[in-house]
């Protein structure tokens, strides 16, 4: 098959070094904004070079953000060109239109490398539920705050100082806010759930708490307690639709999850009859994410088409059945935390078992009058 490659940054050049050397995949075309000398000869800057293009048969978006990236693909889609793409920020916003454009022209919609990077969590994903019903998933699913989570595990350290580590290092970016508050894990979440439980959900409904305020003396409390924090998204059938939410969350310090070092991802669902199954791996970097791109070619070159799942219809958040008790760190006196508080530790206070919506949007609330708040629920 011949690919079109939108964009060749990390991504992209990593898909080109992938197929170089395969018969099956031929990198043909690669739109390009700026110079590439590695692929000048087959460079274009007009896209209309790749749509009207009869030879192309897998369109594979890796520039990123919304546009022009959500007008290609759906140009491409609707000349009838098979669509992989590693942007989850697209998929996430329009999935209901793409997929259906996709089912409609009859054409392979994939983006397994948006999810966990080099980690095949989607496919297995969708391969599961063909036989057994989700009860629940999630986990570690951003590699720049378990770096920073790990780091400051590690050694005592400032979260200013270990997120200008991470930024110095290439983890995180200039403006670190998708990573470290939430954002990023929550389209991966969208579009689990939605291949998990047929749920089309609303992203910007989803409750999240990150972990921009976390202090070094939170993480020695958390340790003398004998548990680690993480930032960790859930995603569970609940009565009336899914129960969504992203937050820190102590976990037994011997727990599967507090042992996932630096930027690696643990992603994970509960099956009724399969029972825990985990994927542990990189959730970012340029081969292993490139490699997720290639695979998603191959599936489609074996035949595959549309996405990974056809029935998804628009679903309620329902929190009304998920509850455990919380850490918090506030320096604002407030009636409703002291009327649920249980035990005092040394930095904050432990509450009985609260209802996860009801605490987050109270941290919401909160953090207008105590933007120095901090919250981690304990598993
Ligand atoms: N990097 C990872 O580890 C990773 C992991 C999972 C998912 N992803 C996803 O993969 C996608 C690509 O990420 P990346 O890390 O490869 O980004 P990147 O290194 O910034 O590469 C993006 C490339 O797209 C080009 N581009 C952007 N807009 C364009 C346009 N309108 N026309 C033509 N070319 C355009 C850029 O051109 P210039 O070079 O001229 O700027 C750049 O070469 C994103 O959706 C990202 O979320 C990345």
């Amino acid at each position: 098959m011949n690919i079109a490659l939108l964009g060749f940054g990390v991504v992209g050049s990593g898909v080109y070094e992938w197929c170089r050397d395969r018969e099956d995949l031929n990198v043909t075309r690669v739109l390009v904004r700026s110079p590439k000398p590695a692929v000048a000869d087959i460079s274009t800057t007009d896209f209309n070079d790749i749509v009207t293009d009869p030879a192309i048969d897998i369109v594979a978006e890796v520039m990123g953000g919304l546009h022009p990236a959500y007008e290609y693909v759906t140009a491409a889609m609707k000349a009838g060109k098979h669509v992989v793409t590693a942007n989850k920020a697209l998929i996430a916003a329009y999935y209901t239109e793409l997929t259906s454009l996709a089912r409609e022209m009859g054409v392979g919609l994939l983006c397994t490398a948006a999810v966990g990077g080099g980690i095949p969590w989607l496919v297995n994903l969708a391969r599961v539920r063909k036989l057994d019903a989700i009860e629940r998933l999630g986990g570690i699913m951003n590699g720049t705050s378990n770096f920073i989570m790990d780091a400051m595990h590690a050694a005592p350290v400032s979260f200013p100082a270990i997120l200008k580590e991470a930024q110095d290092l290439g983890y995180a970016e200039a403006d670190p806010s998708a990573d470290i508050d939430g954002d990023d894990i929550r389209r991966k979440l969208v579009i689990s759930a939605n291949i998990a439980f047929d749920a089309v959900l609303e992203e910007e409904d989803i409750p999240m708490f990150g972990i921009r305020t976390v202090t070094d003396s939170d993480i020695a409390t958390f340790k003398a307690k004998g548990f680690t924090c993480k930032l960790l998204a859930t995603a569970a059938a609940a009565e009336k639709g899914v129960c969504a939410y992203i937050e820190p969350t102590l976990v037994s310090a011997d727990a599967l999850e507090a042992a996932v070092p630096k930027n690696f991802n643990l992603i994970t669902y509960e099956g009724v009859n399969m029972g825990r199954q985990s994927y542990y791996g990189q959730g970012a970097g340029q081969m292993p994410t490139a490699a997720n791109v290639v695979q998603d070619c191959l599936t489609i070159l074996g035949g595959e088409r549309g996405f990974y799942t056809h029935n998804a219809t628009p679903m309620a958040l329902d929190g009304e059945n998920e509850a455990h008790p919380y850490y918090v760190r506030t320096s604002a006196p407030d009636q409703w935390l002291e009327d649920n508080t249980a035990e005092r530790w040394e930095t904050g206070v432990v509450t009985g078992a609260v209802n996860t919506y009801e605490m987050l949007a109270w941290a919401k609330k909160q953090l207008t009058v105590d933007p120095a708040l901090f919250i981690a629920g304990i598993a």
